[in-house]
């Protein structure tokens, strides 16, 4: 073994008490001719489903209907699982009992419409740090950027001091729970309460903490907050937008179609139309009613799972990871700030050489893939302005791409410990198999891997 791993604590195997995911067992192809077990370090970008969301969805498709469209039994019970889906998902966030759950696509389609819903004149404050979902949603507006934090209380000084300093009329401060790069945790409550003191609304982007740590939106006085199910165990093309009806319900539907309107007449050619209310006035077109159901089941199965043990195996599991990457020479783990405090298990690092090469991210990335059967991102993770800074800061050869694992609840120990000893082999050594042009990211050659039989 090239690197020394430390006894597994009984981190080897999955938790009992904690929910199982889909794929777990997932055996996957390496150039070698071999096949070996998933070592899936990418729950950042998206999660594999739960097997009891997995069951959920089985046990509904039988009943599947229209909703809110149909007299049949199927639909009228098709109707009544959406409408229960938005007392779980409101459950889950935390949110006041009356507070509107809009079912979106996903976090970046829930940022769009809130960015569609701003009163005239809104100005938006949002960090540099921030997902593109958070950074982009709002174009037709002014928007005041408030650069990148020294740390938490500098980013709660910075806000005080742009409102302070802010023109009149509306507000919304932009609030990451975590940072999808560092999985640094935001002082959200904080930043809300200073926000509320200038009179301004927030909305969370809660993509990267929803199915890691409790929310209590109504807690922290956050008016809206955005998830998605692709994030929390529920790969189904839900997204979620819950808050204050206010600004929604004044605000033109998001899309115009059925379901948004209440009545529409025919006019010498011109349509004119009586829009819904909410929740249906943002909800045009059939709904997805898998999606919300899996979003649904996801919340309350994280739920009984109970924080202490999802946060507990994700938090050993990413200081093993932390540790191990830290004692590889010429690994620079990339963190916004100097705080000590846990966060969730996302860590951003970049490599300076492989063997006697320099070293291209997306090259370490293949490899660990094609000859380890380990699956982590490279890139800029859709924030790049976040990765370039940390990069900038770093000293990173590459300024735009940095590699990333990350933890969720079908890891353990031996994925961690293969990353690793992989990743050291890789900088002592180099890849051991040749990769191709790098034009579209390198592929190996030759690459005697053949997708699944379904693909065929
Ligand atoms: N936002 C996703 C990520 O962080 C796609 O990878």
């Amino acid at each position: 073994m090239l690197i020394e791993t430390h006894s597994a604590g009984g981190l080897d195997r999955v938790p009992d008490r904690l929910p199982r995911v889909v794929g777990a067992d997932l055996k996957v192809p390496l150039v070698t001719g071999r096949r070996v077990p998933y070592a899936n370090l990418d729950y950042a970008a998206s999660t594999p489903c739960l097997t009891e969301v997995h069951r959920a969805v089985d046990r509904l498709l039988p009943w599947y209907s229209s909703v809110h469209r149909g007299a049949g039994f199927p639909s009228q019970t098709s109707t009544r699982t959406y409408e229960r889906a938005r007392d779980a998902v409101r459950r889950f966030v935390g949110a006041a009992p009356d507070a509107t759950v809009l079912f979106t696509r996903n976090t970046t389609d829930a940022l769009n419409l809130v960015g569609r819903a701003l009163p005239e004149g809104t100005t938006v404050f949002r960090f540099a740090t921030d997902h593109h979902a958070a950074l982009l949603p709002w174009r037709g507006s002014r928007v005041c950027g408030l650069g990148v934090p020294a740390g938490p209380a500098d980013a709660v000084r910075l806000l005080a001091k742009a409102l302070g300093d802010a023109p009149q009329g509306p507000k919304l401060v932009v609030i990451s729970g975590a940072s999808n790069v560092t999985g640094e945790l935001w002082p959200v409550a904080e930043l809300a309460e200073v926000a509320a003191g200038h009179g301004a609304r927030t909305v969370l982007d809660a993509a990267q903490l929803a199915a890691h740590r409790p929310m209590d939106v109504a807690g922290w006085g956050v008016d809206w907050v955005a998830l998605s199910g692709h994030k929390m165990y529920a790969p189904f093309g839900s997204g979620a937008l819950v808050g204050a009806a206010d600004w929604l319900a004044d605000a033109a539907p998001y899309l115009a179609g059925g379901g948004a309107t209440a009545r529409v007449t025919e006019v010498a050619d011109q349509a004119s139309v009586t829009w819904a209310g909410l929740p249906h006035r943002h909800e045009a077109g059939s709904p997805n009613l898998v999606g919300a159901h899996a979003m649904a089941v996801a919340c309350d199965t994280l739920t009984t799972a109970g924080w202490d043990a999802i946060t507990g195996h994700e938090q050993a599991l990413a200081a093993r990871l932390r540790e191990g990457l830290a004692r590889i020479p010429g690994i620079r783990i990339l963190r916004l700030w100097d705080d000590e405090r846990p966060g969730l298990g996302v860590v951003s690092f970049s490599i300076a050489r492989i063997g006697d090469d320099t070293a291209d991210q997306r090259l370490v990335a293949s490899a660990l893939s094609a000859e380890h059967g380990i699956g982590i991102r490279d890139g800029a993770f859709c924030a790049h302005p976040a990765v370039r800074a940390l990069l900038a800061e770093a000293g990173g050869h590459d300024p735009d791409r940095a590699l990333r694992a990350s933890i969720g609840l079908g890891t353990t120990a031996e994925h961690i410990d293969r990353l690793l000893v992989a990743l050291q082999d890789l900088v002592r050594h180099g890849p051991r198999w040749t990769y191709g042009p790098p034009a579209d990211g390198w592929a190996p050659v030759p690459d005697p891997r053949t997708l699944p039989e379904f693909l065929h």
